[in-house]
């Protein structure tokens, strides 16, 4: 089994606005309302490929749409309950000039009781998952180093940790050691403070963190593909050349797409060619969707990797 940890889920509230204006009063045609959360994003992408899934995370009273959603789905859940709401994200869409515009929130604050809850909950289910994904931003008030903690608690088990955030969260989540990170290009310029121009430089700098104990490195590079390095060899990924309808989610379903490849065992190139071919998936299709088990397999076989033995 796979279990998603989503310490941040939220409420994607997109609204239809036909020329927006600032400072004024906007008119809102129609409104997408979409369960969202890294964590989320990638279970829905792990369920479409056929993979026994489990959300964990923290849910707040006005959570009850993403409950009911991932029930639709047939996927499991069991979040801790808190005092807060968890946050509401506004994307508008203005269908006539071309304009998007997030406004995003922070997400609620958490008791220490709270986050106790949540840390045995991934300690219990880590005896019962292959691999665990810990993804996206944590809430304002947690301790940056959560995701280490809960690395150095859980990897001692035996279960596979794939870490995909962003700035502290990540730098130090590091320092835990999980079993594989997922930086996009920009993530990991952040992480190490370095420019890593070139696919020399990035192998390298992968080279380096595989030498502190992580055992793969997945850099994302959006319409460039991905550079996977592991102990002994580099893959530089070709991206697969599709018509782009959009490309948000596109690191989710290649996260979703290499933790399957994980529980199920597969070699590192099978697991490549399910991430890759899973994020072509759903930039293929408009809006926030997950990757389709049918694309998936179509996709595969156009995966052209280059291997570096190192
Ligand atoms: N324009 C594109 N053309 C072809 N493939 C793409 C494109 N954008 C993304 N992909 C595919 O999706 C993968 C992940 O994309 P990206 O690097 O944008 O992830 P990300 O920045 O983590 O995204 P997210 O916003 O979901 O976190 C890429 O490695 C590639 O396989
Ligand atoms: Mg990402």
């Amino acid at each position: 089994m796979v279990t998603t940890v989503t310490v941040n889920p939220a409420i994607d509230r997109t609204l239809i606005v036909n020329e927006f204006k600032i400072g004024a009063v906007n008119r809102v045609s129609r409104t997408i309302i979409d369960a969202g959360g890294k964590g989320v994003n990638v279970a829905k992408n792990l369920k479409n490929l056929g993979c026994d899934v489990k959300c964990l995370g923290f849910m707040g009273p006005n959570g009850k749409y993403i409950e009911n959603v991932l029930s639709e789905l047939g996927i499991k859940f069991n979040f801790v309950q808190i005092k807060n709401d968890i946050r509401t994200n506004i994307k508008i869409v203005d269908e006539i000039r071309h304009t998007y515009t997030d406004i995003n929130e922070a997400g609620p604050d958490v008791s220490q009781d709270e986050i106790e809850k949540l840390i045995l909950s991934i300690n219990e289910h880590a005896d019962l998952s292959d691999v665990i994904v810990l993804s996206g931003s944590l809430l304002p008030n947690m301790d940056k180093d959560f995701y280490r903690q809960i690395i150095e608690k859980v990897s001692e088990k035996g279960v596979k940790v794939i870490l995909d955030a962003d700035g502290d969260a990540l730098k130090l989540g590091v320092e835990g050691k999980p079993y594989m990170i997922k930086p996009n290009i920009h993530e990991l310029r952040r992480m190490t403070g370095k420019n890593l121009e070139s696919v020399d430089e990035i192998i390298e700098e992968g080279m380096r963190i595989i030498e502190s104990g992580i055992s793969i490195v997945a850099v994302s590079m959006g319409g460039s593909g991905s550079i996977v390095v592991t102990e002994d060899k580099a893959y530089k990924v070709k991206p697969i050349k599709v018509q782009v309808k959009g490309t948000v989610g596109a690191g989710d379903a290649y996260v979703a797409g290499f933790a399957y490849g994980l529980s199920e065992n597969l070699s590192i190139e099978e697991a490549i060619k399910m991430a890759s071919s899973a994020s072509t998936s759903v930039i293929m299709r408009e809006g926030t969707k997950a990757c389709s088990l049918k694309d998936v397999e179509e996709l595969k076989e156009k995966v052209e990797i280059e291997v570096i033995e190192r």
